[in-house]
């Protein structure tokens, strides 16, 4: 395994936009409105998950790089989709204005379709060209769907539905976690699982990486409705204090700060503990976990 998260990021940014060529449409604009979100920064948290949970369970890089892409694809046409006046309305993202302040709603829609058509693309072209013995195609298959179901409509597209439908409205703890599970936990979940899956991992790497990361996908959307709270736009690259004038049913906005940032911790601890017995080989899930601290702090 790498020993940091900056190894696997290289390797993301290096090859993000792989798969996706210069496109034979009469549109340029398509692509550089699909090539402006893409390359536009972004910690790449998830595909490095995925690549990090496949070298874990002994798995090859090379082998996961198309589904760790596809992962990403996903992750962005999401936030172009949030970002759009008819969800959060937003105008600044990962240090740029949001993909329809610069080309349109219309392109911004288009540019999220293309993306999230292009990560289906991709994976179903690895599983057509790449695999050598049934249990291969079985274990990519296998990740393909968890993908497709983490980000989908049990996952989080029924979390990000149930968001707008409860911008100022009285929001209990159970629709609130509901929320955060989906819209953010599904997708990281899926990620880590996804990886497992490419790198062939044993029932019970299974269990306790999966733990892990509902823990750490609730803990990082806390940790997000604390940064807006908290942050600046310079650090984050989007604008603070948006969930607050968009009345949205955040960690802060239901229980307050303070109860936030217990939560916050008692989910870290929880996420940690989790993978315990695994330290010595995965200090990456480990610390990505613990990072969640300082980035609030
Ligand atoms: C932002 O995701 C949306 C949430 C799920 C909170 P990230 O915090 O991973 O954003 P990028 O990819 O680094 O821009
Ligand atoms: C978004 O949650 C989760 C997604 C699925 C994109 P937020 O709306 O809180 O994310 P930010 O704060 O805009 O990045
Ligand atoms: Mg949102
Ligand atoms: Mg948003
Ligand atoms: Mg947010």
């Amino acid at each position: 395994m790498k020993d940091s998260y900056q190894e696997y990021y290289d390797i993301i940014e290096k090859h993000i936009m792989d798969f996706i060529p210069p496109i034979d449409t009469k549109s340029d604009t398509l692509y550089d409105a699909v090539k402006y979100s893409i390359t536009n920064g972004g910690k790449r948290l998830r595909p490095v998950l995925l690549l990090a949970a496949c070298e874990f369970a002994g798995g090859e890089i090379k082998s996961a790089l198309p589904y760790a892409c596809a992962i990403e694809y996903i992750h962005t046409y999401s936030l172009i989709h949030d970002d759009l006046p008819g969800m959060d309305d937003d105008e600044l993202r990962r240090g740029k204005p949001t993909n329809h302040k610069v080309y349109g709603e219309g392109m911004a829609i288009l540019a999220g379709d293309a993306l999230l058509n292009t990560a289906y693309e991709v994976m179903y072209k690895d599983l057509i060209y790449y695999f050598d013995t049934p249990e291969c195609l079985s274990c990519k298959v296998n990740a393909g769907l968890t993908i497709a179901k983490g980000s989908g409509i049990r996952g989080m597209i029924a979390g990000q539905a149930s968001d707008i439908e409860n911008e100022n409205k009285v929001c209990s703890n159970e629709m609130l976690d509901y929320i955060h599970v989906n819209k953010t936990g599904a997708l990281i979940a899926a990620a880590v699982r996804a990886g497992l899956y490419l790198g062939g991992a044993k029932d019970s790497e299974f269990e306790r990486l999966t733990t892990f990361a509902e823990y750490y996908g609730l803990a990082y959307q806390i940790s997000d409705d604390i940064l807006d709270v908290i942050g600046n736009a310079e650090e984050m690259g989007k604008n603070p204090n948006v969930d607050l004038k968009r009345g949205k049913s955040s960690y802060v906005s239901v229980n307050g700060l303070d109860a936030a940032y217990e939560k916050l911790d008692e989910l870290i601890s929880k996420a940690v503990n989790s993978i315990e017995c695994y330290y010595d080989n995965a200090e990456i899930f480990r610390d990505v976990a613990l990072n969640l601290k300082s980035r609030t702090k």
